[in-house]
């Protein structure tokens, strides 16, 4: 099962250099389930030929205004009617022009011109031409409309110099497509606030008390609120994860400034999904260089931290969603219960860790979801990213 099964992609190429890289977004997307229509402007073809794009999606490429389906239907027309998304990938220049003022004089602007899907548009060129004030009105006017714009970044160029005007890294293409087909009214304008990953409390400069939380869940749960639509705000522990396009993300190491950035961020927002594990209690005191060996025992004395979701309860009440997850070896529902009433929850993901496939580092997880009033739904072992959808299916009923 892929992210994008069954969704009918319009992959539009135009004439940058970086277009080869679209061969490689076009066989993610196929192997990740979706059909790809690929239209090729003639500058794109002047890099790339159709045949690279018919062997990776075995369909046929559309280059010509007039083409036609195998029903004899327009392309032009019938293309853009079928997607569910127009993915520009790159776009170029004088595509973003087209686009801009409707002219429709090729393939790719003419499908766009007729169709209604959501459009994501991968700008890539030279900095001067991305910086010239009519290629800047040309994609304010298309994000005005309701165009997803994904890059360009920093980085280098064909000119071999390192600018801005580079095309996005792909995984953000995907991630801003994936944004383009999961939008959903009930989530526009809401903002939510993650937290993933594990806390890690100092001892000494050089050593930490900390958990194998590899940020994960957390991760997963913040891309698939951004792909309703909402404005996410991520506040992570320490973790190897790459920052995910779209998501503000705070870094917090440690208990007490996760619970700053929290509090700071739960102002105003809609929900606060606490997939972090944070450490519940730190050293007394922090060492202030690095302690040695002895050849003796050494004792630690350890004091409490603060409980963030309670203090969140206390600050704001119900003026949020409140969602935690239990992360026990034993007791397991009994003790998510427990901290639903104690911590003023109004859902809580019962995580039992010993089962295998679930909980810390894994790609996949298991948990009940129990809410206020004795609500219970228990899922199976599902992918991170399944059980993030799970729990904002349920967050999404808490909203209305
Ligand atoms: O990051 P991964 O490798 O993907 O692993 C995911 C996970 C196992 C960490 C995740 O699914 C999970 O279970 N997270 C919660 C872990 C945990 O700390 O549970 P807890 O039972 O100790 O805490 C209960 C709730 O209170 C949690 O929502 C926690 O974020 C919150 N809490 C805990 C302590 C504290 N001082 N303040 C808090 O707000």
């Amino acid at each position: 099962m892929g992210r994008f099964d069954g969704k009918r992609v319009v992959l539009g190429v135009t004439g940058s250099i970086s277009c080869f890289k679209a061969a490689q977004l076009c066989s993610t997307l196929v192997q990740t389930g979706a059909d790809v229509d690929v239209i090729l402007t003639a500058a794109a073809r002047e890099f790339l030929t159709p045949l690279t794009f018919q062997s990776l999606t075995r369909r046929p490429v559309y280059t010509s205004l007039y083409d036609v389906l195998p029903d004899l239907s327009s392309a032009h027309v019938a293309l853009g009617a079928q997607a569910d998304v127009l993915l520009i990938c790159p776009a170029s220049a004088t595509t973003l022009a087209r686009l801009a003022h409707g002219s429709a004089e090729d393939m790719l602007s003419c499908t766009a011109l007729a169709s209604k899907a959501p459009l994501v548009i991968a700008p890539a060129m030279n900095v001067n031409m991305w910086e010239h004030p009519a290629t800047r009105a040309n994609v304010a006017l298309l994000r005005e409309r309701g165009a997803i714009q994904v890059g360009p970044v920093v980085g280098h160029l064909a000119e071999g110099i390192s600018a801005m005007g580079r095309l996005a890294p792909l995984e953000d293409v995907l991630a801003a497509t994936r944004l383009a087909l999961g939008r959903r009214p009930a989530w526009e304008g809401r903002r939510v606030v993650v937290t993933a990953g594990g806390t890690q409390e100092p001892l000494d400069p050089v050593r930490y008390i900390g958990n194998r939380s590899s940020g994960k869940m957390g991760y997963a749960i913040a891309e698939a609120a951004r792909d309703r639509g909402a404005r996410v705000s991520l506040i992570a522990g320490p973790t190897a994860l790459p920052h995910p396009w779209g998501v503000e993300v705070r870094l917090a190491p440690t208990a007490r400034e996760m619970l700053d950035a929290v509090l700071a961020a739960c102002d105003g927002a809609d929900a606060l999904i606490m997939a972090a594990a944070v450490a519940d209690y730190r050293p007394a005191g922090v060492a202030e260089h690095k302690i040695k060996k002895t050849g003796v025992g050494l004792e630690l004395r350890l004091v409490q931290n603060p409980d963030i979701v309670a203090t969140v309860h206390a600050t704001y009440g119900d003026r949020l969603v409140k969602v935690g997850f239990a992360a026990e070896s034993q007791d397991v529902l009994a003790e998510a219960g427990r901290k639903l009433d104690a911590k003023g929850l109004h859902l809580i993901c019962a995580n039992d860790v010993t089962e295998p496939g679930s909980g810390f580092g894994t790609d996949t997880n298991r948990v009940t979801l129990i809410g206020r009033n004795g609500w219970r739904e228990d899922l199976p072992v599902m992918a991170k990213e399944a059980v993030a959808d799970r729990i904002l299916d349920r967050v999404e009923q808490l909203f209305s």
